[in-house]
C-alpha cells in the first residue's frame, strides 16, 4: 500500500510514520497541497491522503484516476473540499468521522474565555510588566445564553461544557436530536436570544454564509460569535460591518473562508494580501487562530490510526465503514446499514 500524503506538516508526520510501521503502509510525505498542478505527484500511488485545504474537485479527480489512484483518504471529518459526486464510480473516499470532538469543543471554549476575560491582552501586558487593569473588564458567562448551531458530536460536547459554566442553551439543527435537555429554536430565534453563538454545523450549500448581512441585524447587540467549524459559514465582510456597527461584540475565528493559502504557514515578515483578514486581525475584539482547534496529541494519534485502519479495511478487506458516498441522503445512517463498498 503506497499512499501519497499531501500538505504534510511536521506535527502529523511522526504520527503517520508510526502508524505506517504498525499497519504496513508506505506513506510518502509531500509538503505541497493537492491541486490540479500537483495531482501528478500521485502517479504510482494506490491512494492519496489529504487534509482540509487540499483540493479534490473535478479536474484533480480525473488526474488522480488517470494516475491509478483508487482511494482518497481524508485525515479529517469535513469533506466540503471533495466533489463526492465526481468521485463516484472512480475513486472511493474515506474519512475520519471523529478523532477528538473534545479538542474542538474545548478550543471553542478557550477562545470564548480568552475573549470575554481579555486574556490575550493581559498576556501581552504582563509580558511587558504592565500590570494595569484598564480596559480588561469582562463579563460572567454564568447565566448568559449560548446559541449552538449544529448539535452533532462537537456541538453536543460544547453544550455540556457551557452547562458546566451555568449558561442557558438554545440550539438550531437541521436534524434535531430527540434530547429533552436541548431547547431547539428557529435560527432567527437563536439569533435573537443568544449572547454567544457557536457554529458547529458542516459547510454545505444550506449553511454557506449562515452568518451574513441579513443575519447580522437579527443578532443580539454585543453577541460573541465563535467559529471553529468552517470559514465559509461566515461572510467575513458582513461580520466586519457588524463589528463596526457595534452589533457584534467580538468574534473568535479558528477558520476563515479564504484560509487555504494562508493558514498552517508562517507569514511573519511578509505583507499579507488579504485585506479582509488583515482588517479582522487588526480589530481588538477579534481573535484568530489558524485552524488549530483539532490540534491535540489525542486527536493527531486518532487521525493517523483511523486513516490507516480505513486504508487497511479498504485495500485488504474490500470495504470500509468510513466511506463517503454522494448518493447517501444521510451519510451517517447509510454507513450503519452498508455492508459493502459504495460502488
Ligand atoms: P457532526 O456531523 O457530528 O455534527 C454536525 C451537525 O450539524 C449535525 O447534528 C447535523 O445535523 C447538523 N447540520 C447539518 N446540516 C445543518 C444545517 N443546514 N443547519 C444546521 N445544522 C446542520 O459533525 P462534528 O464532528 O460535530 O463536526 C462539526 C464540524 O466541525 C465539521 O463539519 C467540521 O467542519 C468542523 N471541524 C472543525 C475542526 C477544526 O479543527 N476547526 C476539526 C473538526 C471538525
Amino acid at each position: 500500500m503506497k499512499i501519497a500524503l499531501f500538505d504534510a506538516k511536521d506535527y502529523d508526520i511522526p504520527f503517520f510514520q508510526k502508524m505506517g510501521e504498525k499497519y504496513k503502509i508506505e506513506y510518502k510525505f509531500f509538503e505541497t497541497k493537492l491541486n490540479a498542478d500537483t495531482a501528478d505527484l500521485a502517479r504510482g500511488f494506490d491512494g492519496v491522503c489529504v487534509f482540509v485545504n487540499d483540493d479534490v474537485r473535478a479536474e484533480v479527480i480525473d488526474r488522480l484516476y488517470e494516475n491509478g489512484v483508487r482511494v482518497v483518504a481524508l485525515r479529517c471529518a469535513g469533506y466540503n473540499n471533495v466533489d463526492l459526486e465526481k468521485c463516484f464510480g472512480k475513486i472511493h473516499v474515506v474519512r475520519v468521522p471523529a478523532y477528538s470532538p473534545y479538542a474542538v469543543a474545548e478550543h471553542a471554549m478557550a477562545l470564548l474565555l480568552t475573549s470575554v476575560r481579555r486574556i490575550h491582552k493581559a498576556y501581552n501586558r504582563t509580558k511587558d510588566f504592565n500590570f494595569s487593569l484598564s480596559g480588561l473588564t469582562g463579563f460572567d458567562l454564568h447565566g448568559k445564553t449560548v446559541g449552538v448551531i449544529g448539535t452533532g458530536k462537537i456541538g453536543t460536547i460544547f453544550m455540556d461544557i457551557c452547562r458546566g459554566f451555568g449558561m442557558q442553551i438554545v440550539a438550531y439543527d437541521k436534524f434535531p436530536r430527540k434530547d429533552p435537555s436541548v431547547r431547539y429554536v428557529s435560527l432567527d430565534e437563536l439569533f435573537r436570544q443568544s449572547d454567544v453563538i457557536s457554529l458547529h454545523c458542516p459547510l454545505s450549500e444550506e449553511t454557506y454564509h449562515i452568518i451574513n448581512e441579513r443575519a447580522i441585524p437579527k443578532l443580539k447587540k454585543g453577541v460573541i460569535i465563535l467559529n471553529t467549524s468552517r470559514g465559509a459559514l461566515i461572510d467575513a465582510e458582513a461580520l466586519i460591518d457588524g463589528i463596526k456597527r457595534r452589533i457584534v461584540g467580538a468574534a473568535c475565528l479558528d477558520v476563515y473562508e479564504e484560509e487555504s493559502d494562508l493558514f498552517f504557514r508562517d507569514f511573519s515578515g511578509h505583507i499579507v494580501e488579504d485585506d479582509i483578514l488583515a482588517r479582522l486581525i487588526s480589530m481588538p475584539n477579534v481573535i484568530v487562530t489558524s485552524h488549530q482547534a483539532f490540534l491535540t496529541e489525542e486527536a493527531l494519534a486518532n487521525i493517523a490510526e483511523t486513516t490507516s485502519q480505513n486504508l487497511v479495511a479498504f485495500f485488504r478487506d474490500g470495504l470500509c465503514e468510513n466511506e463517503l458516498c454522494y448518493r447517501c441522503g444521510n451519510v451517517e445512517s447509510c454507513m450503519k446499514e452498508r455492508k459493502q463498498r459504495c460502488f
